[in-house]
């Protein structure tokens, strides 16, 4: 039997169409373009529209990546949605996907890593297919993080978008070849000691409510320089790979001074990093498939490039993934 490994073969996004610019938040909340600019470098973010849910998020990306791989609903036999933010507190969100693009085998279900849980998605869909249990898998990251925020708490409000972003992956062949196409690993870890640094607070069986995001920035700010630094490091080291051989630097989109730290500690040229946070905001889970998207779309990333992705959020939880896409 031959060893499998996966590859990307399509991308696709979705963005809510209601556009809100911080000069817009700045009428309702004590804030200013200039402060989110200069702290995070945030311009703007998507907000969905009312009774415009996650899985209507995902479905529109998940259609565009099948569009785009001229595949059908049924060429796909798992489907792993990321998100912190479902439709329902069940059934998974992935399910509502499932149903509303229209695939009616295999199997669908959500991960829950929050900002990291787009790389948890790619990891569980990569064991999947590297052990034969499936030939193709929609994996997407989709967030309506709006549903979550406080609007009057401005240290949080301002910082964060709804969207989602979605690849396909196709076992193929692994010819143990480097400069081959695919998934080379991903590293994650966590430390539940963290939690309430980044946490809803609301829950079935704590609140019965849904809660609303929490975070004491400064932390976060802090945990995400070096662990995602390490993680990065850890991964590079494993496969054998230095920071200079790669094509691009795709990270989550949470904050500008975080990801140029990340750049500095690569010593990676700017023109190699993938920035989507000024346009799109911290759109947590999807913010990673969005960015690549992004990239991929306006022709940056092509076929055989290498790709650096990080990731960290509520849990704590991080990681990052190498892949030649
Ligand atoms: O995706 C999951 C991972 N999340 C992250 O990676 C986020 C990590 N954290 C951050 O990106 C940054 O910590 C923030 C952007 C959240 C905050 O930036 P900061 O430079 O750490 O600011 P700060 O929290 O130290 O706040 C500085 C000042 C405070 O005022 P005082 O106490 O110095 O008088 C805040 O009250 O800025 C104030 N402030 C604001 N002012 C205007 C906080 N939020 C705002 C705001 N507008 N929206």
């Amino acid at each position: 039997m031959p060893n499998f490994k996966s590859v990307i073969i399509a991308t696709g996004s979705y963005l809510p169409e209601n556009v809100v610019s911080n000069e817009k938040l700045s009428e309702t909340v004590e804030t200013s373009h200039e402060w989110i600019v200069e702290r995070t470098g945030i311009h703007q973010r998507h907000f969905a529209a009312e009774g415009q849910t996650t899985s209507d998020l995902a479905t529109k990306a998940a259609k565009e990546a099948l569009e785009r791989a001229n595949l059908g609903p049924n060429d796909i036999d798992l489907i792993i949605v990321a998100t912190a933010s479902s439709d329902y507190t069940f059934p998974s969100c992935a399910t509502r996907v499932q149903d509303k693009i229209g695939n009616t085998k295999g199997l669908a279900f959500d991960v829950a890593a929050v900002c990291a849980g787009y790389l948890l998605g790619l990891n569980v869909a990569d064991s999947f297919l590297r052990l034969g249990k499936a030939k193709r898998a929609l994996v997407i990251g989709a967030e309506t993080v709006s549903s979550l925020l406080d609007m009057e708490d401005r240290t949080t409000c301002v910082l964060f978008g709804d969207g989602a972003g979605a690849v396909i992956l196709e076992a193929i062949e692994d010819k143990d070849n480097p400069k081959d196409r695919g998934l080379i690993g991903v590293d994650l870890e966590s430390d539940g000691r963290l939690y309430d640094i980044l946490h809803a607070d609301g829950g079935p069986s704590s609140t019965q409510t849904i809660g609303k995001l929490r975070m004491t920035g400064q932390e976060v700010f802090k945990h995400a320089v070096t662990k995602l630094a390490n993680s990065a490091e850890k991964t590079l080291e494993q496969y054998n790979m230095k920071p200079d051989e790669l094509d691009w630097l795709i990270p989550h989109q949470a904050n500008a001074r975080i990801i140029e730290g990340m750049r500095r500690k690569l010593d990676m040229d700017e023109s190699k990093v993938i920035v989507t946070v000024d346009k799109h905001a911290n759109t947590s889970a999807a913010s990673i498939p969005l960015a690549l998207h992004d990239a991929v779309k306006s022709g940056k990333v092509k076929e055989g490039d290498l790709i650096l992705h990080e990731a960290i959020g509520g849990g704590l939880i991080w990681g990052s993934a190498l892949l030649r896409f």
